[in-house]
């Protein structure tokens, strides 16, 4: 690696705005669209979430999106040396960002695995009758409940090699890789999903499936869960509280940081809502052909699109070519996401080590990551997932969100940031971003944490055992107390 001694030559760069625009869009669109929206959206009563999401959208992600953006441009490094470069002991809030978005990057990637595992079974569509047992039992194998590991399904541990080692050849060279990668693993994936959602809509009884999804449910809107789910999807499929979008936007020389962050949250949402069409008309075709009702279906949790998508490919005319497209799009679509983070985890690294050299460090988070993984591959692994996806995204990246938005309102104040955003920008920033970040968001975000914190003290989620929902907490306590003892820690920064 050649290092030059002046910070701003040897700091990565984009090669182009647009490429930063589609590297951050890619990071943004994963299976989160694809996959976790459509569950969550299922399980919390189709158009009863929709409103909550859009709200949330538009009050919360947006404007946090836009404070990360302008952190991470404003200081040029990844999210531990932000913050750190506010103060020393804000470092904490760097670290638990890019941990707690680890955790979530060992997870993902082994839905990325099962997608892979679907990805080989599409040359002969195997899943085609019966495509919620081929999930569970031909792919999962799952066990009875999460009491029993009973061992690792070496075919998800196989498949979970293959995703990390093509994740690693993304990263490898930083931002030059990345660049290429993403002008390809962004686009198809979502022609492809306006193609599925379009044979979906034409399938019969589908709009049973579509008025589920869009049919609004005012009385959700009381509902503290359907809220805390909307957040902890706004948070996960924006990739904010990640230290992604800070790391992405530490490597511009110049942008729009509102316009930006607006372009890539409308089009990041927009490919939800597409997702949603494709996913809730097949439902609707599933639930006639069965005679169940829709409601009944759509609440199979994280297994959702795994039933739905492969319902609908298996309908498809020329299905095992369709099927083959469509999983290699799903995990191209993923890997920009995943990469993303390892950029992110190895960015805090070389910022701080700078004589390591980047594919080493990438090299080191990968496996790291995989290594994590393992306990989702076997074949209780489901369990674990729907255990962990529920602590990290509702605690963790929630937190992280209270933290950045208290320090930038507090400390470092966010009418300074708003100016610094507005210099040449296009779109201006307005005061209600200061008031948003200072107040609206740290106390909405709080109120929704502590209202979750007491729902879950008072049942286990999910029906899990005690020991089960202890490690549900060990995932959001390890985060923050490595960053208290980070930040703490005596020294230079
Ligand atoms: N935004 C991604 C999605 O919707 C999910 C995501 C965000 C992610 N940050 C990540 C995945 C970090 C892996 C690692 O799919």
């Amino acid at each position: 690696m050649v290092k030059k001694k002046k910070r701003k030559t040897t700091r990565d760069r984009w090669s182009s705005h647009w490429i930063f625009l589609f590297a951050a869009i890619g990071s943004a669109v994963g299976i989160g669209n694809v996959w976790r929206f459509p569950y969550l959206a299922g399980k919390y009563g189709g158009g009863a979430f929709l409103i909550p999401y859009l709200i949330v959208l538009f009050l919360l992600g947006i404007p946090i999106l836009i404070l990360e953006y302008a952190l991470g441009r404003r200081m040029q490094r990844g999210a531990v040396g932000a913050f750190g470069k506010i103060n020393s002991k804000l470092k904490g809030v760097g670290v638990n960002a890019v941990f707690v978005g680890f955790i979530v990057c060992a997870y993902y990637s082994v839905v990325m695995a099962w997608s892979l595992i679907y990805f080989l079974h599409s040359f002969r569509v195997s899943w085609a009758p019966n495509p919620k047992e081929f999930f569970f039992t031909n792919v999962l194998e799952i066990s009875s409940n999460i009491r029993f590991l009973d061992g690792i399904n070496w075919i998800i541990f196989a498949a979970l090699i293959a995703v990390w080692v093509l994740i690693y050849f993304c990263v490898w060279k930083g931002t030059k890789s990345v660049g290429k990668v993403v002008m390809i693993t962004m686009p198809l994936p979502v022609l492809l999903i306006i193609v599925m959602a379009i044979r979906g809509i034409t399938l019969p009884g589908s709009l049973e499936g579509i008025l589920f999804y869009l049919t609004p449910n005012f009385r959700a809107l009381f509902d503290i869960q359907v809220w805390n789910a909307a957040i902890s999807q706004i948070f996960f499929t924006l990739s904010i509280a990640f230290g992604i979008m800070i790391a992405y936007a530490s490597f511009n020389a110049e942008m729009q940081i509102k316009k930006d962050a607006w372009i890539i949250a409308v089009i990041n949402s927009a490919i939800s809502l597409i997702a949603g069409f494709a996913v809730f008309a097949t439902l609707g075709f599933m639930a006639a052909r069965q005679g169940l009702p829709v409601s009944e279906i759509a609440a199979a949790g994280p297994s959702l699109a795994f039933i739905a998508f492969p319902q609908a490919l298996s309908l498809m005319p020329f299905a095992a070519l369709f099927s083959l497209i469509f999983f290699i799009t799903l995990i191209s679509l993923a890997i920009d996401s995943a990469f993303s983070l390892v950029e992110s985890v190895s960015t805090v690294f070389s910022d701080k080590f700078k004589k390591l050299s980047k594919p080493w460090i990438a090299a080191g988070v990968c496996f790291v990551g995989f290594l994590t993984g393992i306990i989702f591959t076997t074949r209780a692994g489901m369990y674990f997932l729907d255990l962990v996806d529920h602590f990290v995204t509702n605690y963790g990246l929630v937190l992280v969100g209270v933290a950045e938005c208290v320090v930038i309102g507090w400390f470092y104040g966010a009418p300074r940031l708003r100016r610094y955003i507005n210099r040449d920008a296009d779109w201006k920033l307005g005061k209600w971003w200061d008031f948003s970040i200072k107040y609206l968001c740290p106390a909405v975000l709080l109120y929704l944490v502590i209202a979750q914190f007491v729902v879950d003290v008072t049942e286990n989620y999910g029906g899990y055992p005690d020991w089960a929902i202890w490690i549900g907490w060990l995932v959001v306590l390890a985060p923050i107390a490595v960053s208290v003892v980070i930040s703490l820690w005596p020294g230079k920064r």
